[in-house]
């Protein structure tokens, strides 16, 4: 025989980009105790399941996935079940866990992520179940390895929780309140990755732009703001593009908006969660802006960066919604005239203040009202993209389209998706793409060029 087979794993994410990259780093944590990546969930020794507590229905896909795996823990009593993430810092779904998933051997949350190497160790090693989830965030863990999901682009965390609490968001609760990195850290993280590769990143947080970042040098005793950290990240030779989510239209400081101007890396493209185009509802959000402010904020951001393409999240039937608040969405909508959103139909989250207000919105209203604005949000993304035709965009190449092997994907500097053929030396490299097609979702073009990285 030859040498003793490695121990597999296989990590299944729900959820928003803090969970993958999560993910990420629980996988770097294996691989650096020896683990290697299994071929499925069934088929390896170790499954993580990291959930969310945001994501509309993740909580009933978690479930539904996690009862798939009874069968399989009762074939092999060794394969060992593990679940994380924000689901796991709410005491009633690790209740219901207990009393009707027992096969799960390991619950743990999100503060106590730099731990799940001890804790798995002691579950091998005695077989014994173990719950351990944290109510508050201990100092930030440096230096955890990550297993990144693409060689070219990476997310970086620069600050973690949030301190908003919107009426209808769980995060606060699940995620802690705001502790930023050092700078001196995330530059050099940033240094590092571009040394192994790396052109792209996303500067990841709840809620990036309250960023306070305290030096870690004694005679420059500075607290660094989201857009010092820009400007300094701005300085990194090789990297070609930055990026972050999310950002709180509250703290959009007119230093970050200048940076659009300044910073040739800094992407022109922002994502700018809005949740509801009435001043009244953001009021009961407690989103701290009116609909005038944020009309305001984008006036200016289109004014420094006129071309940047515009994202944003809009929640649909927060409890109290008239229709008129609804038309007030309609309105802002079409003023931005954003290039994407994501949008939510609003869903009770449990323990947050607007779980228990008396007015929920009928589930058919709420649905009618969704369709009207994704109709609406499609029109326009559809006109922006046809009005791309002709023009040429720089695109990092990602990969091979999931679809069709002889098409290459990539994104724009706005975030556009963008299908072209070419070979897969491309990979890794900006390019520069005429679009020949504008389409509601992505673009299609052709290579104009394979020459150096970047002109
Ligand atoms: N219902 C619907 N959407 C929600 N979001 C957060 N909480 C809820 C909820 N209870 C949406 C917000 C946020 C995005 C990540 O998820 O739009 O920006
Ligand atoms: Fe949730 Fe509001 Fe914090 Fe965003 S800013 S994570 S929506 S509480």
């Amino acid at each position: 025989m030859g040498d003793i087979q490695k121990k597999t794993y296989h990590v299944t994410t729900f959820g928003c980009q803090m969970n993958e990259h999560d993910s990420e780093i629980l996988a770097g944590m294996l691989e650096e105790n020896g683990y290697v990546k299994g071929k499925d969930r069934k088929n390896s020794d170790v499954v993580i399941l990291n959930t969310c507590s945001v994501r509309e229905n993740a909580d009933k896909r978690f479930f539904g996935t996690l009862g798939q795996l009874k069968k399989t823990k009762e074939a092999r009593p060794e394969y060992t079940v593990c679940v994380c993430g924000c689901m796991m810092q709410q005491q009633h779904i690790i209740d219901t866990i207990k009393q009707k998933y027992p096969w799960v051997d390991i619950i743990f949350g999100t503060h106590n992520m730099h731990e799940f190497p001890k804790l798995l160790e002691s579950v091998m090693s005695e077989r014994k179940k173990i719950t351990d989830v944290w109510g508050e965030a201990g100092d930030i863990v440096e230096g955890l390895p990550a297993k990144r999901l693409y060689k070219h682009k990476s997310f970086v965390n620069i600050m973690y929780g949030c301190n908003n609490f919107c009426t209808y968001c769980i995060v606060p609760y699940t995620r802690g309140r705001e502790r930023s990195r050092a700078p001196e850290d995330i530059i050099a993280e940033v240094r590092d990755l571009v040394a192994d590769g790396v052109r792209e990143i996303t500067l990841l947080g709840q809620n990036v732009n309250s960023y306070k970042g305290r030096s870690r040098s004694a005679e420059n005793e500075k607290i660094w703001d989201f857009a010092d950290l820009i400007y300094a990240l701005n300085e990194i030779e090789d990297l070609e593009r930055i990026r972050f989510m999310t950002s709180h239209p509250k703290d959009l400081s007119d230093k970050l908006i200048q940076a659009y101007a300044d910073c040739d890396k800094l992407c022109n493209y922002i994502h700018l969660p809005v949740q509801s185009g009435s001043s009244r509802i953001l009021r009961e959000m407690n989103r701290k802006y009116t609909k005038e402010h944020y009309l305001e904020l984008i006036g200016k951001i289109k004014k420094v960066a006129p071309d940047i393409t515009i994202s944003t999240d809009i929640i649909v039937g927060f409890p109290g919604e008239t229709e008129e608040d609804f038309e007030e969405t309609l309105d802002l909508v079409k003023k931005v005239e954003y290039d994407s959103a994501f949008t939510f139909l609003y869903s009770i989250r449990k323990g947050t203040p607007a779980a228990s207000y008396e007015n929920q919105i009928p589930e058919d209203i709420k649905h009618e009202r969704f369709n009207r604005l994704v109709e609406l949000i499609n029109s326009i993304s559809a006109v922006k993209n046809k009005a791309y035709e002709g023009r040429v965009e720089k695109v990092l190449v990602e990969g091979e389209s999931k679809t069709n092997k002889k098409t290459l994907t990539g994104r724009t500097e706005g975030f556009k998706p963008v299908n072209f053929e070419g070979s897969k030396d491309l990979i890794g490299r900006t390019v520069k793409v005429r679009i020949t097609e504008g389409k509601t979702f992505s673009l299609f073009g052709e290579v104009i060029t394979d020459g150096p990285k970047t002109e």
